[in-house]
């Protein structure tokens, strides 16, 4: 054990660059190189971090310097490369969408515990200060009875965004539209925060672009906790706006927008309140409303070091596999009622 884990990348396109970079930064992971369908895209990677470009799945996956696989091929395409990873006894750090369907996901999971691998889904956005600081209150019970829990993210898309790409805003391939490409990280801290849910009611429509899925959606969620609360989402409001979660208890009410909290607000206030509203409140910039790839690297940063430590002690990963299927439960239960018209209910 050289004291840091050997990542090789699967699929070397947008976000690809963002791992490549964030696994050359950390103390304990080692970029060895990047496989790609496309051997040009890969190769073009290898030169730009100065690593090895694989023109066979085989070959990479035959190489004992990679010990963990990061995969950053479009989302439809998660299991076809995770699972023969996971046979051939690599960890995974998988982005997000862990796959698109709940039977995808469940054998990707199956795999990885078939074969003794960890598995790891992207949500970076958990580690944000303000998601834990909600998280903890939470857990301490400050909200008293919890009675809403919602989330808005009115954000913009180009027709180009779509148009430039041969999965996005497909079915087969992106498995969904807004709620599902962009929306998922905060359908993940809703259920992260605030439990899973009960029922779902909701409309979804394409109203602005040329694509097969929904560019604009709202649902009606109730939770087990018997607390309720909307979920909104659009890739049609330009010029794009920070993403919005808030929730609300008998006893306090929280909202953040991005990384800044906008309200922190307890019926019993604590010492520690006002440092923390001092050092996360401010003004929120739109972050992805507009481009895509405006994402800084720290939550990934956060997750990857986090499996590379995991790995290295024979320990467990904060986010594993079982916690990412939950975001895309509540997606297709709501792409369900969406699709039949009627409220879905979610199974115990
Ligand atoms: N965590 C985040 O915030 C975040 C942000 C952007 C994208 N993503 C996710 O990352 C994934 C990739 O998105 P992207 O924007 O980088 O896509 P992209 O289209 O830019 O790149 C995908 C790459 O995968 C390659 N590929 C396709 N099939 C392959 C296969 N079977 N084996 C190996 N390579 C294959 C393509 O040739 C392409 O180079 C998606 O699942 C997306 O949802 C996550």
């Amino acid at each position: 054990m050289t004291g840091k884990v050997g990542f090789g990348i699967i699929g070397a396109g947008m976000i690809a660059e963002l791992h490549g970079r964030t696994i050359r930064e950390l103390d304990n992971t080692e970029l060895i190189g990047f496989y790609d369908t496309n051997f040009e895209a890969a190769q073009k990677r290898a030169e730009e971090f100065g690593c090895r470009a694989y023109e066979r799945f085989d070959d990479f996956l035959a190489d004992p310097a990679i010990e963990a696989v990061t995969i950053a091929t479009p989302s439809g395409m998660h299991g076809r490369v995770a699972i023969p990873a996971a046979k051939a006894g690599k960890h995974i750090l998988c982005e997000k969408p862990l796959e698109i369907t709940l039977d995808k996901v469940d054998a990707i999971i199956a795999a990885c515990d078939e074969n003794n691998v960890l598995l790891s889904p992207v949500f970076q956005s958990r580690f944000a200060r303000p998601v834990q600081l909600v998280r903890e209150a939470m857990r301490s019970g400050r909200f008293g009875r919890m009675v809403l829990a919602s989330a808005q993210m009115r954000w913009y898309r180009q027709a180009s965004y779509y148009s430039g790409s041969n999965w996005r805003g497909t079915w087969k391939m992106d498995g969904g539209g807004a709620l599902m490409n962009q929306a998922i990280h905060m359908i993940d801290l809703l259920i992260y925060i605030n439990g899973a849910p009960e029922e779902v009611f909701s409309f979804a429509g394409t109203l602005t672009h040329s694509i097969e899925v929904e560019d604009n959606l709202c649902a009606a969620v109730k939770y087990r906790n018997g607390s309720f609360g909307t979920i909104e989402v659009s890739t049609s409001c330009a010029p794009g706006f920070p993403r919005r979660l808030e929730f609300s208890g008998s006893e306090g009410t929280v909202a953040f927008e991005e990384d800044k909290i906008t309200r922190w607000e307890f019926a019993r206030p604590l010492p520690e309140d006002e440092e923390i509203l001092q050092q996360l409140s401010g003004k929120a910039n739109a972050c992805g409303g507009s481009a895509p790839m405006n994402i800084d690297n720290s939550g990934h940063a956060s997750q990857i070091s986090d499996l590379a430590n995991a790995i290295m002690t024979g320990g467990k990963p904060f986010l594993d596999g079982r916690e990412g299927r939950r975001a895309i439960e509540l997606i297709t239960g709501i792409y369900e009622s969406a699709r039949t018209g009627k409220p879905y209910v979610f199974q115990r």
